[in-house]
C-alpha cells in the first residue's frame, strides 16, 4: 500500500474500492476510491478518509511517510460516512489532532460520532490555516453536496481539495487524468455530476464563480482520479452542466407489456431523429436509471411511457419518475405516452409526474390496444409538427 505523491511532501493515501457495484442506488460498474490526502509540513496535516472497512489499508499508507500519532489537523470537507466514516478510528491514533471543519461540518460530525472530546475548530469562508510552509484557505460550499461541504486550497502548491465537487466513481490504477483515457473520466464525471451534483446546480454556479480567480495547478476530489492535465476541461464541462442548458437531444424512456408502447416509442424515435435531433431508445427494462440521468443531463426533451398495469404505470417507470424528479433537471421539455387496455390511467400519471418535475408538455400520445399503422403515421406527423418551434437552433 504506496502513497502516491501529487507535489513534493502532497500525497494520496487514499483506498480503492473495486468491488463497489452501488452506492446509494447509483450504479457504480466502475467501483470507486475514497481519496484521502496527506500533506506533510510542521504541521502533518490528513484530509478526509475512508470508509471504515478500508481504514487499515489506509493507514498503511499514512504509516509508510510518518507516525500517523504525529498528524496534528484532519480537515474534514464533509461529514457523508464515505469520507468521514473512519474519522473516529483516525483520532483514535491521531490523539492530539485538530478537526477542521465547516460551521454545519461540526453539527453534521458531533451528531452522527457523539464525540465533544475530539478538539475540534469551525473554519469559516475565506479562512486561511497556517501549517508551516503552507496554508489553507477554505471555500464553505453548502450543497455541494450536503449542507457542511467546503473545499480545501493549498495555496503554495495550487491544488485545490475538492471533497465530492469534481469526483468520479472509478476504481483503477491511475491516479491522474493523463494516465487513464479521458473520455472514461470525463464520462464518469458526467455521470457522477448527473446523479450527485445535479440537483445543486445553483450552488455550483457560485463555487465556480468563486474559485475562478484561484491559480489552480490540480483538484484533487475526494473520488476517482486527480485532475492535473485538464483541469481547464473538467471546469468548463461543471459551468455547461450548471448551466442547466441541455442540447437538441432526444431520450425515449419507457417500458412495455405486449409492444404496443414500444410501437408508440419507435414511432416517436422516427419523429425526433427525422427532425435532426438525436434521439435515443430507452428500455427501462435493460438500462440502469443512474445510467439514464446521465443521459439527461445534456437532453433537452424527455419522453416517457408506459402502458397501464393495475390503473397505474409499470413499476420501473415510476421508479424512474420519482429518481428524475428529485434530481431536478431544468429547462426540458417532457412527453407522456402509453398504451392501456381498459382505463388507461398510466400516461395521465406519467404526464403528472413530468408536471412535477417542471418540464414543458408537449401534447400526450395514447392509443387503446395495438396502434395500427394509419394512427402511428399520425402520431408521427402530429409529433413532428408540434416539435418543429421547439428546436433551438
Ligand atoms: Fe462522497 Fe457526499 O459523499
Amino acid at each position: 500500500m504506496k502513497p502516491i505523491q501529487l507535489k513534493e511532501g502532497v500525497y494520496w493515501v487514499g483506498e480503492i474500492d473495486w468491488d463497489l457495484r452501488n452506492f446509494h442506488g447509483y450504479s457504480t460498474q466502475r467501483g470507486s476510491t475514497y481519496n484521502a490526502y496527506l500533506v506533510i509540513d510542521e504541521k502533518i496535516t490528513l484530509i478526509d478518509g475512508v470508509r471504515p472497512y478500508l481504514f487499515d489499508k489506509m493507514m498503511q499508507r499514512v504509516s509508510s511517510l510518518i507516525d500517523p500519532a504525529s498528524i496534528q489537523y484532519v480537515i474534514s470537507n464533509h461529514v457523508e460516512m464515505d469520507h468521514s466514516g473512519s474519522l473516529p478510528l483516525i483520532m483514535d491514533v491521531a490523539k492530539n489532532a485538530t478537526v477542521l471543519t465547516s460551521p454545519n461540518g461540526q453539527k453534521g460530525l458531533l451528531a452522527h460520532y457523539k464525540r465533544k472530546d475530539w478538539n475540534m475548530n469551525v473554519v469559516q469562508m475565506d479562512e486561511e490555516v497556517n501549517i508551516g510552509k503552507r496554508t489553507f484557505k477554505f471555500f464553505l460550499t453548502q450543497m455541494v453536496h450536503w449542507p457542511d461541504n467546503m473545499v480545501s486550497y493549498l495555496v503554495e502548491d495550487k491544488i485545490l481539495f475538492s471533497n465530492d465537487a469534481f469526483g468520479q466513481h472509478i476504481a483503477s490504477p491511475e491516479r491522474f487524468d493523463d494516465e487513464l483515457y479521458f473520455g472514461i473520466a470525463l464520462e464518469e464525471a458526467k455521470k457522477y455530476y448527473a446523479n450527485i451534483v445535479l440537483p445543486y446546480s445553483l450552488q455550483v454556479k457560485k463555487t465556480l464563480d468563486k474559485l475562478s480567480s484561484l491559480p489552480i495547478d490540480m483538484i484533487a476530489p475526494s473520488h476517482g482520479i486527480v485532475w492535473r492535465s485538464h483541469v481547464n476541461n473538467i471546469v468548463t464541462e461543471y459551468n455547461t452542466w450548471a448551466s442547466n442548458e441541455p442540447r437538441n437531444k432526444c431520450l425515449i424512456i419507457y417500458d412495455t407489456m405486449w409492444k404496443s408502447t414500444e410501437k408508440i416509442a419507435h414511432t416517436l424515435h422516427a419523429a425526433f431523429n427525422h427532425s435532426g435531433i438525436g434521439t435515443k431508445m430507452i428500455n427501462l427494462r435493460h438500462n440502469h436509471i443512474s445510467d439514464i440521468v446521465t443521459d439527461v443531463l445534456d437532453a433537452r426533451f424527455i419522453c416517457v411511457g408506459s402502458p397501464t398495469l393495475n390503473s397505474n404505470m409499470l413499476p420501473t417507470v415510476s421508479a424512474f419518475l420519482t429518481y428524475l424528479k428529485g434530481l431536478s433537471p431544468k429547462n426540458r421539455i417532457g412527453l407522456a405516452f402509453g398504451s392501456y387496455g381498459w382505463g388507461g390511467q398510466s400516461v395521465r400519471h406519467v404526464e403528472e409526474a413530468l408536471k412535477e418535475c417542471d418540464f414543458d408538455l408537449l401534447e400526450n400520445i395514447k392509443f387503446q390496444y395495438i396502434p395500427d399503422e394509419t394512427q402511428l403515421q399520425e402520431t408521427y406527423e402530429k409529433v413532428r409538427q408540434e416539435i418543429g418551434g421547439k428546436i433551438d437552433s
